[in-house]
């Protein structure tokens, strides 16, 4: 039951009205009995946003396109690890102290360590925060990274940061990748028929992941599919970080099956 001793969550994003944020850590916090609400925020800015945490005494926020970097300059302390990806996916409110964490970087990597990173080609599409995580965790798995990116200074800026390549948008039928990562929106809900990476360019001997994961299947993935690529859809990534965001706030783990199983349903 919501009443005066409810406790607010959210999401900041733009767009945010496609986040499944709300559904799974709704369940979560009924699976748990924590009193508590989960709503997700379109919002302008993050100067915004943040002063909207402090001013309502939201408890705590996951943060998304195109936020994840300049929300950190807003808020009151960040996480070794997060400052180091310079990207920050969660805000904890520890009695009016805002805190910065990044919960993607882990969630990323864990779905590709069964296919052997090191020493493997990964294309990383994209620049921006997730591709900031990806990258970081890619490169401690000691995996070869290019980066490609539709800002090239962006792109450049990242590559030199993790000790990675770049190759321009226009070059990416060119890239010699044995793993593809696309780290943009492209191909997300409305615009399901875009596509992150060239489909002449996939191989069937790559493993192709996308962090989007609505639509579930991206034209990214069904292409790969169809050439007979090893996929990964968006949703184990965006389960992984979000149980991470769950104990943060809570200090309860969450059921990531109960998690898994409503964004399925929903
Ligand atoms: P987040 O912090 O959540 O990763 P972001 O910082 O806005 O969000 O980064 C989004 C990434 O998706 C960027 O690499 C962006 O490319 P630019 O650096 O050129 O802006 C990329 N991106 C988003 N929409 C795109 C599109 N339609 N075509 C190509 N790249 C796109």
């Amino acid at each position: 039951m919501i009443d005066a001793g409810t406790r607010l969550y959210c999401v900041f994003g733009n767009p945010a009205r496609h986040s499944k944020g709300p559904v799974i850590h709704n369940a979560a916090f009924k699976d748990k009995g924590v009193n508590a609400v989960y709503l997700a925020f379109e919002v302008q800015d993050a100067a915004g946003a943040v002063q909207s945490v402090r001013t309502l005494d939201i408890q705590g926020a996951s943060v998304t396109i195109p936020f994840k970097e300049s929300i950190m300059e807003h808020l009151d302390w960040i996480d070794p690890a997060a400052s180091a990806i310079g990207a920050v996916n969660t805000i904890v409110n520890k009695g009016g102290v805002l805190k910065g964490y990044n919960t993607d970087c882990q969630a990323a990597v864990a779905p590709l360590i069964p296919f052997g990173i090191s020493g493997k080609t990964v294309c990383i599409v994209g620049a921006g925060g997730a591709a900031r995580a990806v990258a970081h965790g890619i490169a401690a798995q000691n995996g070869d990274i290019i980066i490609t990116n539709r800002t090239e200074q962006k792109g450049r800026a990242l590559a030199e940061a993790v000790g990675a390549r770049f190759i321009p948008g226009n070059k990416m039928a060119d890239i010699p990748a044995d793993v593809v990562i696309n780290t943009t929106s492209i191909g997300m809900t409305p615009d399901v028929d875009q596509i992150s990476f060239p489909p002449e360019a996939i191989r069937s001997e790559m493993v192709v992941m996308d962090v989007v994961y609505t639509p579930l299947k991206t034209r990214l993935l069904r292409t790969a599919e169809q050439k007979g690529c090893t996929t990964i859809d968006g949703l184990s990534m965006f389960i992984a970080q979000a149980a991470a965001q769950f104990e943060l706030w809570t200090g309860i783990i969450p059921d990531v099956d109960l998690m898994r199983n409503i964004v399925i349903k929903n």
